[in-house]
């Protein structure tokens, strides 16, 4: 694995079984999050006082921060069943008549990557979400014909990373949408903790913070991070995790204390020394680096970002003071008074 997936806030392939074993259940159990967890728990003891179905859920947030894990408890506080699909891979109308024909009443289909659905089944969507309804086409060529079918009522969960390419009709069907916060490292302190005590690895508070302060506000990295300091403890030390353990661990990941990596250095030292602390377009600092301009704005920009080192502008991405301080550059003598 390169250096610098480590912290790459999707999932890897090989993290599949350690994620089922470690995805919490319940609302009591999913720690952060609290004004969506107050809401939705708010939503739930209504729903089944009256007897309804939850309303379409639309969860919205970067990569790693738990959209997936709140649709399953979802579908474990109401006692109903989950069926999961993504925008791309429902190609046709009748794939989605189909899953939606099987729901039993109440259950929930979740939708993933939401943006990605193509038109055709999108529009299809619309009628369930609002009629519980679809049109099923029967027969072919010029005597085919469409009939409305009536489907149990049921609750749509849609999950995206980029809310802002959902169209409006669809967006609007939504009865509830949930926008995820990046975790503080508090929060994500109790979340390694959680882990730690699933996985049997004793941890103290200070080893807990040390991975929760690098873990870039996500808790698949948390998770993540936690796994490569057990493997550490387990061959360099006694196996427990403490402030020590963590901290070398990390550093033989090369992962400051903020969580960053040598491509955020690198990204952040090409702005300034290349192109004089930006405005730089993404493009332009891609070719200059050698890394992929997605990778640039998936990977390690919102972390930047949030931390207020970098700043997207319409001229393109500039330094802020803050990166100069922390990797000991000077600022230029004549800083753009209005950006800093
Ligand atoms: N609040 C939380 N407490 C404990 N573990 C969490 C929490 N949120 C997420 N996780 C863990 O982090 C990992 C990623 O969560 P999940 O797959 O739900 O993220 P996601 O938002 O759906 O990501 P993606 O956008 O990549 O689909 C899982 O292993 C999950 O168990
Ligand atoms: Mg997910």
């Amino acid at each position: 694995m390169r250096k610098d997936e480590v912290l790459d806030p999707s999932p890897h392939e090989d993290e599949r079984d350690f994620d089922e074993q470690i995805r919490p259940q319940r609302l009591d159990d999913f720690p952060g999050q609290n004004p969506i967890k107050e809401r939705l728990r708010i939503s739930i003891a209504a729903v089944k006082a009256r007897g309804e179905p939850l309303d379409h859920i639309l969860l919205c947030g970067p990569p790693g921060l738990g959209k997936t894990t709140l649709a399953r408890i979802l579908a474990n506080e109401m006692g109903v069943d989950i069926k999961s699909t993504a925008g791309p891979v429902v190609e046709r109308q009748a794939d989605l008549s189909a899953i939606l024909t099987s729901l039993e009443e109440f259950d929930i289909l979740f939708v993933d990557e939401i943006h990605r659905l193509n038109h055709a089944v999108e529009e299809t969507l619309y009628s369930a979400m609002e009629d519980f309804e679809v049109d099923i086409m029967l027969g072919k060529g010029p005597t085919a014909r469409s009939m409305k079918i009536g489907l149990k009522p049921f609750t749509l969960i849609g999950a995206t990373t980029r809310a802002g390419l959902l169209t409006p009709p669809l967006r609007a069907r939504f009865g509830d949408m949930c926008r995820f916060e990046f975790y503080s490292p508090e929060e994500l302190a109790i979340i390694v903790n959680r882990s730690a005590r699933i996985l049997g690895t004793p941890i103290d508070a200070g080893g807990a913070f040390e991975i929760a302060r690098r873990s870039r506000g996500t808790a698949r990295i948390a998770n993540r991070l936690l796994r490569r300091v057990r493997e550490y403890a387990e061959v360099k030390a006694d196996g427990a995790v403490t402030k020590a353990v963590a901290d070398a661990a990390l550093r033989l990941h090369r992962i400051d204390e903020l969580g960053l990596d040598d491509m955020d250095k690198t990204i952040i030292a090409a702005i300034i020394d290349k192109f004089g602390g930006g405005p730089v377009g993404l493009n332009s600092l891609a070719v200059a680096i050698g890394e992929e301009s997605q990778t640039i704005e998936e990977v390690h920009e919102p972390y930047l970002i949030q931390l207020g080192f970098i700043k997207r502008t319409p001229q393109g991405r500039v330094a802020m003071l803050g990166a100069y301080k922390h990797f000991g550059l000077t600022p230029p003598d004549d800083p753009q008074p209005s950006l800093f």
